[in-house]
This record gives structure tokens, sequence and C-alpha cells, in this order.
């Protein structure tokens, strides 16, 4: 199969494009921008391949995307802005990728007349004090991140109501694994953890994920790009909850840390309690996560020490200012 992976150099996309290049044998082109955080450096053991393809570019750049998309089978949309933080004190660019970025993809794949799967995620949904959401489940948006995602979810499906586009939506639950920005909470805590850094914990740090592997989500995209029904969305949640602060635990445990590292900060604003979501839907398709939460972050932690060289360029780039204003203290080298 041929595909075009947008936003494959980010964390999940670059995990999916792996996977479907060695288990797979796909020619895969990536298309991405390569914001702060898309590296090529993601790529790097498989960007030998046969048929693998490599372009720069926004999925917002029409003409990019029409070059890119053609020959492909399918596109797999992984790009967006991604940072909940950024998407409050930065909203900008999550409205240009999320609308127009989405827009321009669902164009290029209608002319095309290829499948389309747009990756999405259960902040969509909003928060849930108790039980899981369904595909089925009202969107309740809180930030301007999920309620752009919500948007594109939105457009997504009325290009198959209206164009009869074979598209999908997959929404995953909160992911964790290798090469995942050091902004987000698992590998931020991972690293602060392994230098000695304060580890900073929003609010009361009660607040509930469901954590999925990222192979086990690109796994679930995978499998919903070959057997979906088009005009369908699916959850695709891991198998394990975890409160905030119980994961902070885990990591000082793995690490070897001291619990008195850890440091209260004030709380997100709009900070949503939890997110669950139920996958019977893709379990009916037969797909099942297969890494449960205590051995995928046991993997992960071991991933990040030992792949320094990965992250010590991030820890000592724009990273740091940005972790400056986020947490109003300085990194340690
Ligand atoms: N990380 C999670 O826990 C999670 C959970 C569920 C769903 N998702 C969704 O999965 C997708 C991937 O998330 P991630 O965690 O890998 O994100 P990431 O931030 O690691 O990667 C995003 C990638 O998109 C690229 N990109 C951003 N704007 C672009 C644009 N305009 N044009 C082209 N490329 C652009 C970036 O350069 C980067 O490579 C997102 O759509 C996200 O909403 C993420």
């Amino acid at each position: 199969m041929k595909l075009l992976v947008c936003g494959g150099a980010g964390f999940i996309g670059s995990n999916f494009v792996r996977q479907r290049i060695v288990e797979h044998g796909d020619a895969v082109t990536v298309l991405d921008k390569l914001t702060y955080a898309g590296r090529e450096e993601n790529l790097a053991d498989v960007r030998d391949s046969a048929g693998f393809e490599f372009v720069r570019a926004g999925i917002e750049d029409a003409a990019a995307v029409a070059g890119a998309i053609e020959g492909a089978d399918a596109v797999v949309n992984f790009a967006a802005e991604t940072h909940v933080d950024r998407s409050i004190s930065e909203p900008d660019a999550f409205i240009t990728t999320h609308a127009v970025g989405t827009f321009v993809l669902l164009e290029a794949a209608r002319a095309s007349g290829v499948r389309y799967v747009q990756v999405s995620t259960d902040e969509v949904y909003g928060s849930i004090e108790e039980g899981s959401f369904t595909e089925s489940s009202p969107l309740l948006p809180s930030s301007p991140y999920s309620a752009t995602k919500a948007g594109a979810d939105l457009l997504v499906a009325s290009y198959h109501h209206t164009y009869e586009l074979e598209s999908l939506i997959c929404r995953g639950s909160n992911n964790y694994g290798p090469y995942q920005y050091p902004e987000k909470l698992i590998p931020l805590m991972v690293l602060n953890a392994l230098h000695g850094d304060p580890l900073p914990v929003y609010g009361d740090g009660q607040q509930v994920r469901n954590w999925i592997f990222v192979e086990d989500f690109a796994r679930g995209i995978g499998h919903v790009l070959a057997h979906g029904v088009p005009g369908e969305t699916y959850n695709v949640g891991g198998p394990d909850e975890a409160v905030n602060l119980d994961v902070v635990k885990r990591i000082i445990a793995l690490t070897g840390a001291s619990d008195d590292l850890i440091e209260y900060v004030t709380d997100r604003p709009g900070h949503d309690r939890r997110y669950s979501l139920g996958s019977e839907k893709v379990r009916a398709l037969g797909w099942e996560a297969r890494v449960r939460f205590d051995e995928g972050l046991e993997r992960t932690v071991a991933w990040y020490q030992n792949n320094r060289p990965w992250w010590e360029t991030i820890r000592s780039g724009d990273y740091r200012a940005y972790y400056e204003r986020q947490y109003g203290r300085s990194l340690g080298m």
C-alpha cells in the first residue's frame, strides 16, 4: 500500500510510519511542517526504506499536498498542534492547522478519491466523572486544542456525508512511549527525574487519564484504515487508567529519583479532571491493546534512558525557554 502520512515526523506519526514500513512493507510519503515537535530524527531508522519520501510542508499548503498525494492509496492525518498549554497561550497555529489544514487535506483526498483517516483525541468529549465516552457521546471540548480538533472531526464527517469521501475518524486516549516530545507529562517527568530537576505536578495531581502505549494506538489506526466503515468514528483507548500523581510516583520508582522532587504548581486553566474512552466498537473490528501500563511505562523509561542523544538536543534548545516561561524556573543541564 502507498500511504501519505501527514504529521509523520511527530511522536505518534513516526511510530505509525515505522510500523507500516516494518510490519506491512508499505511505501510511505511523510508530509510534515517540522514544527518544534516534528523531527526528522524520529524517522532516521526508516528513511532509507523502499518507497519512503519526505516532504517538508504544512497541510495547509494546497500545492504541496496535491504533489504529495499523487499515487497514494490513502491519507492518514496526524498533523496537529498537540500541546494543550500552548493552545492556551498561543492558539493561532491550532486554528490554522486543524481547521484550514484539515480542509485542504480533505479537498485533496476528495480530488484523488482516496480513503482518509483523521487521527483525533478523546479530549473532544471533554471531562467525564464516571463511566466512559462512546463514539455517540456529545462533543464538549474545553481547550482551544480540543475545540479545534473537534471542529476538524466535524468537517471530516461532513465530507463523508456530503461528498461520500471514504473518511474515518480514530480518537485515541493519552498516548505514551518512545519519541514523545518532553513537554508532555510522562517524558517531562522521566527527563526531570533523570536530571534531579523538580517534578511539576498541576493542582492536586488527581487528574485521571486513560493511557495507551503508542504502538497500540498506531496499530489501532492501521486497523481502522484497513477494516473501518467509511463515515464512522472509532475510539481507541488504552487498557488502564491512572491518576497523574500516581504516574509521577511510578516514574520516581523506575528512575530511582527522590519523592522530594515533586513540586505542586498552579493548575492549568480549565484542566479536565478525567478522560475515559470505551473502545468496544474498534474491538468488534478485531483490535485489542497489547501493552498494559506497567509494562509500557517501564519500556518508555528504558527508551529515554537509552536514547540520551535524542532528547539532549531538545533539552538544550528552544524547549528550555518554553519550560522557563511555563514553570517559571530553569532546567538543570
Ligand atoms: N499524544 C497524545 O496523547 C494523543 C492522543 C490522542 C490523539 N492524538 C492526536 O494524534 C496526532 C499526533 O499527535 P502527537 O502526540 O504525535 O503530536 P506531535 O506534536 O508529537 O506531532 C505533531 C506533528 O505534526 C506536525 N505538524 C504540526 N502542524 C503541522 C502542519 N500545519 N502541517 C504539517 N505538519 C504539521 C509536527 O511537525 C509534528 O511532526 C494529533 O492529531 C493529536 O491530536 C494525540
